[in-house]
């Protein structure tokens, strides 16, 4: 059952994955919520205490010692970032909390500046929370109108209708690279180059992506790019935005306060440079470094390989899946072979609610999500309240496919016989 490729990957990385080696009910624990957030490598959390222990200090501000070696990890952080996902310079680089706080620097600081009424902004109906309601905010601010691209027949991104929505109206198409819950891998060099036909911009979420793939904003062509660091081996409280520096340039700082200040009046102030203008108030210095140790532990592994490696996880995720009868899995109805989809299934059993499956799977040391995964007009579309979602990543292995499978069809045949 163990393949060569899995002997390779899987069992060399989890041994720095300490958080992996325990019990949860008495059972191994198989950790398969990794879209929600993943977990964190040894180098990650060395780093992080490392900065606590013996260079704690505010960047950008001291000529002390400290001072200077924190600010020079956490630019070096940067530089990492701008080369993991191509971009052409770190000053298009941004640190945000997370990927909703990069989305809402863009609508707020682009989007009240440059939308009026009537102006169309283009999401889809398979966005996450993060991505339609800064929207939705900023639309009820401009009386700038949302249009949603919805799905084909095969639960998959509509290219088609999203073209047919395209006009001079278009300003902006804020679209998710990867789906949290239908797992779809969206054409965003496709869409990007069509909106930009019409002069429109681009914002491509990356968050279900980045940790996954091979990131290249110079290729896809985007305006911006957000990701969120805690689902990439990082810690939780950071997160960045790319964008094109001249577009970067012509936008207003978002928040105000120290470090994103040129000099301050009585009357007023002017702005620092890029990338310093977005970066108001003392940073996640720590989790700033800790990123970078992320983004260096993921390259050394290689995206290629754990793209590859996580296409033989999916494939076989889907073959076991499918055994199953009475499942309903979301999106890609044509790759129900998990070919060509991201290492992730959304899913409902008939009769059985995702919060059972997912309590009793805990029981047997199993973590899965339930619920809507922030995206409830897309759940609704399906006409369902809520759905369960696994979700592997690189450290993931087939045995833990397996424990899954089978305490799932266990917790059906519990349900079917109390029914
Ligand atoms: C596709 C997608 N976009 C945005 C987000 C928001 O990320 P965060 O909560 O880290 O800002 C998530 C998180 O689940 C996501 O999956």
């Amino acid at each position: 059952m163990i393949s060569v490729k899995e002997k390779t990957l899987a069992a060399k990385v989890r041994s720095d994955f300490p958080i992996l080696h325990q019990e949860i009910n008495g059972k191994s624990l198989v950790y398969l919520d990794n879209a929600a957030t993943s977990q964190k490598p040894l180098i990650v959390l060395d780093t992080l205490r490392h900065y606590y222990e013996k260079y704690n200090a505010n960047v950008h501000r001291g000529a002390h010692s400290l001072s200077v070696r924190a600010t020079e990890a956490y630019e070096g952080a940067r530089d990492k970032v701008a080369k993991f996902i191509n971009s052409e310079s770190s000053q298009e680089i941004v640190f945000t909390r997370n990927a909703t706080e990069a989305i809402n620097l863009v609508a707020y600081s682009w989007g009240l500046t440059n939308l009026k009424p009537g102006d169309e902004i283009i999401i889809s109906v398979m966005e996450h929370h993060s991505n339609i309601v800064p929207w939705q905010m900023i639309a009820q601010k401009t009386g700038a109108v949302i249009k949603y691209v919805f799905l084909t027949e095969q639960e998959e991104f509509d290219l088609d209708q999203f073209k047919s929505l395209l006009s001079r109206k278009t300003r902006l198409v804020a679209i998710v690279h990867v789906s949290n819950t239908l797992g779809c891998i969206n054409p965003v060099r496709e869409i990007t180059s069509a909106a930009h036909q019409v002069g429109a911009k681009v914002l491509i979420d990356a968050c279900q992506s980045a940790p996954h793939l091979a990131i290249d904003v110079q290729h896809i062509g985007c305006d911006w790019l957000v990701a969120s660091g805690h689902k990439m081996c990082a810690p939780t409280g950071i997160g960045f935005l790319y964008g094109k520096k001249e577009i970067l340039e012509g936008m207003p700082p978002f928040l105000g306060g120290g470090e994103m200040i040129g000099e301050v009046f009585l009357e007023g102030f002017t702005h620092g440079k890029l990338p310093h203008k977005f970066e108001a108030g003392t940073p996640a210095v720590g989790e700033v470094i800790a990123l970078g140790a992320a983004v260096d532990y993921l390259t050394t592994i290689g995206l290629d390989k754990i793209h590859v490696y996580e296409e033989e996880l999916t494939t076989y995720l889907f073959k076991r899946l499918t055994e199953i009868s009475k499942i309903r899995i979301y999106g890609s109805k044509s790759n129900l072979d998990g070919k060509g989809r991201a290492a992730l299934a959304s899913f409902n059993v008939e009769g059985i609610h995702g919060s059972d499956l997912s309590t009793l799977l805990d029981n047997e040391g199993i973590s899965i999500r339930s619920g809507h995964h922030c995206t409830q007009p897309l759940h609704r579309l399906f006409n369902a309240s809520g759905s369960a979602r696994v979700s592997l990543y690189f450290y993931n292995t087939l045995e833990e496919i397996d424990s899954f499978i089978l305490a799932l069809k266990e917790t059906i045949d519990f349900f079917t016989e109390i029914m």
